[in-house]
């Protein structure tokens, strides 16, 4: 059987990591600063975390939701301890998508209504109504084309108000910090009138935090830069450091009926393990502070580099806008100096994702072998002019 090409990968074989490093088949060791998508929060292989999931996988990896299981409950405390929320009841899924698509179902069970609202560069994941408010043309499905959503620039205040004064839409879905889209911002302004008009018109503030959440931006949830509560709230990505683990937040004035969410892996012993394991790590070594203050140290540093437009991005979700496309950056930083970075929908930008645990060291290795890499394109630039 031939494997179906979802990406167009790179042709390197990663096979162990520890910490902030991969290694790949031919030995090569390589400085992650893309986290394998924003999804290893605690570092690869952290001896707590392989602890706890080597021992709950001696005792039992799985049983379904038809049963009591005390790890969801441990999770759930530890979230809303290390998080701050309150009052927000949590249903477990495997994925972001799922968690995505989730709640604008809760959304819609809520309100009655089924139009959605989303952003320019957004993207919330490829299942159905998900694949819907994300701004990807590939993402598109003839079939899902009833449920397409309104879609606005992100920030412009009057296109919202205006789009909302009907009253039609059921939610209101945004990621504060957009991870794919390129790293840009919404105002916490703009974040405050999302909330605002959702109560006004009856739908619900729907906060993506598949990427930027679990600490990545130095608060533990991105949207904890601005004074909202949001009504949903969707992780996955960190919060199991690769293991499958997606949950949808939602406060509990809502109610959806018992039967109405479901899913067989979703909560499972192992995934609960894994995701204990990661609040226990973040919570234990400072991984928000610490995204927080290693994150400011590189944008400081990373300013500097010539040919460097914009620095976007807070904690360790950094966005690098140059003043050309940044491809062979990518490909020569990983072939030449052995070094993960990310792309972004924006062709300039390079995303920067590195795991919440990297030391100030492995920040000022990767500046440095970025800036050489850059000369050498500057280099390569002139020669051809
Ligand atoms: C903000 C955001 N939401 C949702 C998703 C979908 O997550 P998944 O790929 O786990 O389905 C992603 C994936 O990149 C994402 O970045």
């Amino acid at each position: 059987m031939k494997l179906f090409e979802v990406y167009n990968a790179y042709d390197i074989s990663p096979i162990k990591g520890k910490g902030a490093y991969v290694h790949d088949k031919k030995g090569n060791e390589i400085l992650d600063f893309y986290g394998g998508h924003a999804v290893i929060s605690v570092g690869h292989s952290h001896p707590h975390y392989l602890k706890r999931i080597q021992s709950q996988l001696e005792k039992l990896g799985f049983y379904s939701n038809a049963v009591n299981n005390e790890l969801q409950e441990i999770l759930a405390n530890k979230l809303g301890q290390l998080s701050g929320l309150k009052d927000y009841q949590i249903f477990y899924s495997n994925s972001g998508a799922e968690a995505v698509e989730n709640a604008i179902k809760i959304a819609s069970l809520e309100t009655g209504k089924h139009k959605i609202i989303s952003f320019s560069n957004g993207f919330h994941g490829r299942t159905s109504a998900a694949a819907s408010a994300t701004d990807m043309a590939k993402a598109q499905f003839p079939i899902f084309s009833s449920m397409a959503s309104t879609k606005l620039t992100l920030n412009d205040e009057a296109a919202l108000i205006k789009a909302m004064e009907a009253g039609e839409h059921c939610a209101v879905i945004v990621e504060a910090i957009q991870g794919w889209g390129g790293i840009y911002e919404a105002e916490p302004s703009f974040l405050q009138l999302i909330q605002d008009l959702c109560k006004k018109h009856h739908a619900k503030f729907i906060a993506d935090e598949v990427q930027a959440g679990y600490g990545r931006s130095g608060k533990f949830f991105s949207f904890q830069h601005s004074d909202v509560n949001p009504d949903i709230i969707c992780c996955a990505k960190g919060m199991g450091n690769g293991f499958p683990i997606g949950a949808t937040l939602f406060k509990s004035d809502i109610q959806p009926k018992k039967g109405t969410l479901g899913s067989t892996f979703g909560g499972n012993h192992l995934s609960m393990a894994a995701g204990i394991a990661v609040l226990e790590i973040i919570k234990n070594e400072n991984l928000v502070q610490n995204a927080k203050a290693i994150g400011e140290y590189l944008k400081i540093n990373l300013q500097n580099i010539p040919n460097v437009k914009s620095c976007r991005g807070k904690g360790l979700l950094i966005g690098l806008e140059f003043d050309f496309p940044v491809k062979p950056i990518i490909q020569n930083m990983l072939f030449k100096e052995n070094v993960f970075c990310g792309s972004a929908l924006h062709k300039n930008t390079l995303r920067l994702l590195p795991p919440l645990n990297i030391s100030q060291l492995e920040a000022d290795i990767f500046c440095n072998k970025l800036k050489k890499v850059v000369e050498l394109h500057r280099q390569t630039i002139s020669e051809k002019v």
